[in-house]
């Protein structure tokens, strides 16, 4: 009999922990979207006890995605757990999922709690989950690294006040598969009541082996898998789901085992998710990256054109990686602009579309072939969430190697255009000092980084920066442009402008 496996996604939640990443409500709602016609099962949207913002977030990914459950995290304390009801509760499919660390090594160092202690807020914990929603998950928290008696016990305590999924962490990546696997399957054999549960996992991958993991629990048993999309997350990241999904689908002859991910929009996903987090994705990454279903070598190359499979295992075009050979330039028109933009799943409105579209003749003018990369970029930085409060009106620089940078630039706020100078170390960071000076708003500049969209001397830069005011609250701005002082410079203002949007949600929130 084949099994169905749910894929629970964390990445609004454990992949928004990772290191420098801050997604807006906007964001996240435009992740959540997507992430339900992937077709995952479960969204965990954030934890809402953790701020104001990620409250709001929660609570706008639970009203706005269908078809698919979202999940709020929280400790045992009834704050948290009362806290995530409230954000989850408007869903069409709530759940609220409480956890806490079973290992000594937790318990001892950072609860300072007994035994006895955890079992008894683990209980009430779900109990009181169990009041507002059917669906309550257990996890026990840094589960490889617990005593398996005490995990047992507490395992089938969770169950008996109610829990309907239980999920064993491998909180800080320590397992290796074998031995893995063979833990999953006891718990699925030993512990009172687990046949009414589903038993789910939750890998992080400090070793690489987290979708090895994953997959190693569920053919002994386990039926959820949580991950992240692009594998990313605390530290090292989680299983990355679109490979724990293509194995599934692609190795059928090991694995009697489906999912309800609908594969074609996984290459999608993961572009998003790179986008709005700014995490970019290594090339040679499985599935979904650059390089995945690129072949160099002669003999390779030789042998796909003959026949795909000798050097390909998976169709591109089953996890949405089909790439047009139409060619995209300065003769095309507004109808096979929207054509292709149709092909490749963008749905813009009619603004978005005529910004887009006008950016793309521009840019023909400079790159005489666009690809679907470059189409890609462009609509994206078009599809920004934020309210553009400023928009950079121009850019002039005088840089060199005997004179100052010095930056002079225009910005528009409601129609009205502000312009300022600054000198700075570089070119770089005078238009920063010189949008600061215009902005009246001064920010640090955390990371910068570019990537070249496609190959060649007219390729598109594409700039991802982060900034802060408070060292608290991190902005990633994004930018396009064939000049990378114009991408830095537009980068540093769609930051800004999610940093004001943010200060006015803010301002908001307590007003109401
Ligand atoms: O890694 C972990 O243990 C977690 C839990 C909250 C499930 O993220
Ligand atoms: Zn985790």
């Amino acid at each position: 009999m084949s099994h169905r496996v749910y894929i629970f996604d964390t990445t609004l939640r454990d992949g928004e922990q990772s290191p420098g990443v801050s997604l807006n409500i906007g964001e996240k709602v435009q992740i959540a979207r997507q992430l339900a016609k992937l077709g995952v099962d479960i969204i965990e949207a954030g934890f809402p006890i953790s701020s104001p913002g990620d409250f709001e977030a929660v609570r706008a990914v639970a009203r706005a995605v269908k078809g698919v459950t979202v999940a709020g995290l929280a400790r045992t304390n009834f704050q948290d757990i009362d806290r995530a009801w409230e954000a989850v509760r408007h869903a069409e499919q709530a759940r609220i999922h409480t956890f806490i660390a079973t290992s000594d090594i937790h318990m001892k160092h950072k609860l300072r709690m007994s035994r006895e202690q955890v079992l008894e807020a683990a209980v009430a914990a779900v109990k009181r989950a169990k009041g507002y929603t059917g669906d309550v998950e257990f996890s026990a928290e840094d589960a490889s690294r617990t005593e398996p008696a005490f995990l047992f016990q507490i395992i089938a305590a969770a169950i008996e006040a109610g829990a309907t999924v239980i999920n064993i962490p491998d909180t800080v990546g320590y397992a290796v598969p074998g031995e893995w696997g063979s833990f999953i399957e006891t718990i699925c054999r030993e512990v009172p009541g687990i046949d009414r549960v589903v038993v789910s996992v939750h890998c992080h991958n400090d070793l690489g082996l987290a979708v090895a993991n994953s997959l190693a629990a569920v053919l002994n048993g386990a039926r959820q898998v949580e991950g992240a999309i692009n594998g990313i997350g605390e530290r090292a990241g989680n299983a990355a789901l679109e490979e724990v999904v293509m194995t599934l689908h692609t190795r059928k002859d090991r694995f009697d085992h489906f999912t309800g991910v609908h594969t074609e929009e996984i290459y999608r996903t993961s572009r998003l998710v790179s986008t709005l987090t700014g995490m970019k994705v290594q090339s040679n990454k499985a599935i979904v990256g650059n390089n995945a279903f690129a072949h160099e070598s002669g003999i390779h190359q030789a042998g796909v054109l003959k026949d795909r499979t000798t050097y390909e295992i998976m169709n591109p075009a089953m996890v949405g990686v089909a790439k047009s050979n139409l060619v995209m330039g300065k003769h095309s028109g507004r109808h096979a602009f929207r054509q292709r933009l149709e092909d490749m799943g963008f749905a813009l409105s009619d603004e978005e579309l005529n910004k887009s579209f006008e950016r793309f003749k521009k840019l023909a003018d400079k790159k005489s072939d666009i690809t679907d990369d470059d189409i890609e970029a462009i609509v994206e930085e078009e599809m920004r969430l934020v309210p553009h409060t400023y928009t950079l009106d121009y850019l002039q620089i005088s840089s060199g190697t005997t004179v100052v940078p010095t930056a002079t630039i225009g910005l528009l706020k409601d129609e009205q255009r502000l312009e300022e100078a600054a000198c700075g170390n570089g070119p770089v960071d005078a238009i920063c000092r010189a949008v600061d000076k215009t902005t009246g708003i001064n920010c640090t500049m955390i990371s910068w980084g570019i990537n070249a969209i496609t190959a060649g001397k007219d390729a598109l830069g594409d700039v991802t920066l982060k900034i802060t005011t408070d060292g608290q609250r991190v902005y990633t701005g994004r930018g396009i442009s064939t000049d990378v002082l114009e991408a830095s410079a537009k980068a540093y203002v769609n930051a800004v402008n999610k940093l004001v949007w943010e200060v006015e949600q803010d301002k908001k929130a307590e007003q109401e």
